[in-house]
């Protein structure tokens, strides 16, 4: 039985542990909610009739779909039943008609049982890269499409940055090491679980699963220094979580100038600022069943 450290891993093996980060998810979800309203209106064509969020977390974008196409059939997946918990409270209080099933993309029956008939629009967000063998992941997911039926999925683009590249605390790089540590922590995963690592880009895996016209949308989030109000909050909580995810993959060093940064009481605290920005880029890769 694996033991936890408070910060979503099993101590053991370095593995993400998702039913505990599953407040975490949740209090994004508010935060992205436009984001993904403007996603699921751009993906979504007004025939579909089946479609799913697979890995779905908070299921973002299972409720943005739920309100684009009021007819269509919505599914919520997720291998993990603390998210799928969530999904139904929030099915509660939004009022909006998305079913919440049980299922890894590991495992294609189960899948298929959760989808329950072939979908026109399936949408994978940060979770193929966990799958025991990515490809195989993409080949089950494509193989539940309908003819004509899309896969959407957000996958590479780049890690958000927020700080300067020295913040006066600890050595310089200090985010750039933090970027590399989530890199080890996700190398870890893999391997505790005997994963197959992906060779090549998205675009050919999306190809080898037999799926035709790819093409790739990259959301850009520039929001220049100083950062305040929200999006304050969200990089601070941002850094945060990534400090306590990735923290046994960070020296000792590291670890001292981010408790530094991160302590509200102390004087290095960077919520004082006015010299953190926002930059990252999303990567979205969408290809079509022949
Ligand atoms: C990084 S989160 C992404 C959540 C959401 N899709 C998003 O983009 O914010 C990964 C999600 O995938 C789920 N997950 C992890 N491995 C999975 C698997 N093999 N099959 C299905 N879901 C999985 C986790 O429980 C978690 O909800």
């Amino acid at each position: 039985m694996a033991s936890h450290d408070g910060h979503g891993h099993h101590e053991d093996t370095g593995a993400f542990d998702f039913a505990e980060a599953a407040p975490r998810f949740r209090e994004r979800a508010d935060a992205e909610a436009d984001r993904y309203r403007r996603l699921a209106e751009q993906l979504s064509s007004p025939s579909d009739r089946v479609a799913a969020d697979i890995g779905c977390g908070a299921a973002s974008m299972a409720f943005a779909l739920a309100a684009a196409l009021p007819k269509a059939r919505i599914a919520a997946v997720d291998a993990e039943p603390t998210m799928l918990d969530l999904v139904r409270e929030r099915a509660a209080a939004t009022g909006l008609e998305v079913r919440a099933a049980q299922a890894s993309v590991d495992d294609r029956e189960a899948l298929a049982e959760a989808v329950g008939e072939p979908a026109d629009l399936l949408w994978a967000g940060h979770v193929i890269h966990h799958a025991a063998d990515p490809q195989a992941a993409l080949d089950n997911l494509a193989g539940l499409l309908a003819p004509g039926g899309r896969l959407a999925i957000s996958e590479g683009g780049t890690a958000p940055q927020f700080l300067p590249w020295h913040v006066g605390v600890g050595r310089p790089g200090l985010e750039l090491r933090l970027i590399e540590a989530g890199s080890r922590r996700l190398e870890n995963e893999r391997i505790a679980h005997g994963a197959t690592p992906l060779a090549y880009g998205w675009n050919l895996a999306l190809e080898r699963a037999g799926l035709t016209d790819v093409r790739t949308v990259n959301e850009l989030v520039a929001t220049p220094a100083p950062l305040e109000g929200p999006d304050l909050d969200n990089a601070l909580k941002t850094l945060g979580n990534k400090v306590g995810w990735f923290e046994h993959h960070l020296s000792e060093e590291d670890r001292t100038a981010w408790a530094a940064l991160l302590d509200e009481n102390g004087p290095d605290w960077l919520g004082h600022r006015r010299d953190l920005h926002h930059l990252g880029i999303d990567t979205i890769f969408i290809a079509a069943k022949p």
